[in-house]
């Protein structure tokens, strides 16, 4: 069983800078380090230490070929563990840092591989919540953290999840309370001057379009990937998200006809689940649902979308019907979220 330090409570300013050095000196001892982050939990260990980082593929279970993020606290380390940098990666740091963005930069030679995947590029991000950044600047090192949950569940947004995971896997978990966005951060690559989305997050397309006036969002981020097939950014091939049970989403601009979509699909079914909206909640009063938040808060819908996919199992349906949103904005990363947690049964009308 690991430790876990309550700094929920913002007031108990002493004590925590105690938890907080007790913790970084964890990730400079190469332990493991649960920490929150404004996107979603993250696990850390030093990230120029390999034997530290190989521990974080085993406490997930995650694929060696998936690479992890390093987060910095300063843009010194920035420079100590990537080169090359180019005139508008600069500029798309300082506009989207610290915040919910990380950009893939060539690596220099002191990141180990594990950490890369094997990829000459490393992926990097500035996170703006407090406790990330003191444990990083506490540990005098990048931290590398991928999302703390195990290989394909949804990534954990609250320590009473995470700990029903990962409990006995890491040394420290220091609880913040849950994660204000909720979904992980935007991944974005420059080629040839053009920045790539390659996974959708609070950060947009709109906004990074307004420091660049160009932007791509990868097909794969809605689209099926096909086995074998080259992908930019490894994590897009894996299952990721999923429920047990089968998924079915349904979107529509159109809501009569989302609606009418999923209360067809359910008489097929003995016991469905849906995850709707709180305007349309109404509609399915026959059925189990879970109520996903505002049609017109996409920011709640994002904050809670991890715990509310959670939750599907202890429903144990046998068959959840889910209503899709605009892709607009934050949107693109909820739909990005929902398709891949469906497995791709999407249809749109
Ligand atoms: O918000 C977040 O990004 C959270 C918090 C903890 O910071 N972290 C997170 O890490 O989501 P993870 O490991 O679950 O997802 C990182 C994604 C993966 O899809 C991975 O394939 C991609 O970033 N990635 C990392 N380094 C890369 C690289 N060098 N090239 C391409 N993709 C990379
Ligand atoms: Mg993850």
């Amino acid at each position: 069983m690991s430790k876990i330090f309550d700094l929920k409570n913002i007031d108990k300013k002493e004590l925590e800078l105690e938890y907080m050095k007790d913790a970084a000196q964890d990730i400079k001892d190469g332990k493991l380090v649960i920490f929150p982050t404004e996107t979603v939990y993250g696990i850390g260990a030093n990230g120029l230490d390999e034997e530290a980082t190989k521990s974080i593929f085993i406490a997930k279970g995650r694929a060696q070929d998936n690479p992890l993020i390093l987060h910095v606290s300063n843009m010194e380390m920035v420079e100590k563990i990537a080169q090359n940098i180019s005139k508008l990666e600069y500029k798309l740091m300082e506009r989207f840092w610290p915040g919910p963005f990380t950009i893939i930069l060539n690596r220099k030679e002191i990141v180990p591989n594990i950490v890369t995947g094997g990829l000459d590029t490393v992926g990097i991000r500035m996170p703006s919540n407090f406790i990330a950044n003191q444990l990083i600047s506490l540990s005098n090192t990048p931290i590398a953290a991928p999302s703390a949950n195990i290989s394909g569940r949804p990534s954990g947004t609250n320590v009473e999840d995470i700990i029903n995971e990962l409990k006995d896997k890491v040394d420290c978990i220091i609880d913040g309370g849950e994660t204000e966005i909720g979904l992980e951060s935007t991944v974005v690559r420059v080629i040839d001057g053009i920045p790539h989305i390659l996974r959708p997050g609070k950060i947009t397309a709109e906004q990074i379009k307004e420091v660049s006036n160009n932007v791509i969002i990868d097909k794969h981020i809605l689209g099926e990937i096909q086995e074998n097939q080259k992908v930019m950014s490894p994590g897009m091939k894996y299952r990721h998200y999923a429920p047990d049970a089968k998924c079915i989403m349904v979107y529509s601009r159109d809501d009569n006809k989302m609606i009418d979509k999923i209360l067809e699909l359910a008489k097929d079914y003995e016991n469905p689940l849906i995850m709707c909206f709180r305007e349309h909640k109404e509609n399915f009063k026959k059925y189990k649902i879970i109520e996903v938040g505002s049609k017109i808060n996409l920011d709640e819908i994002s904050k809670n979308l991890f715990k509310d996919l959670r939750q599907v199992n202890f429903e144990k349906p046998d068959i959840v019907l889910i209503e899709g949103v605009d892709k607009d904005g934050i949107g693109l990363a909820i739909m990005n979220r929902l398709i891949r947690a469906c497995d791709h049964n999407y249809i749109e009308l």
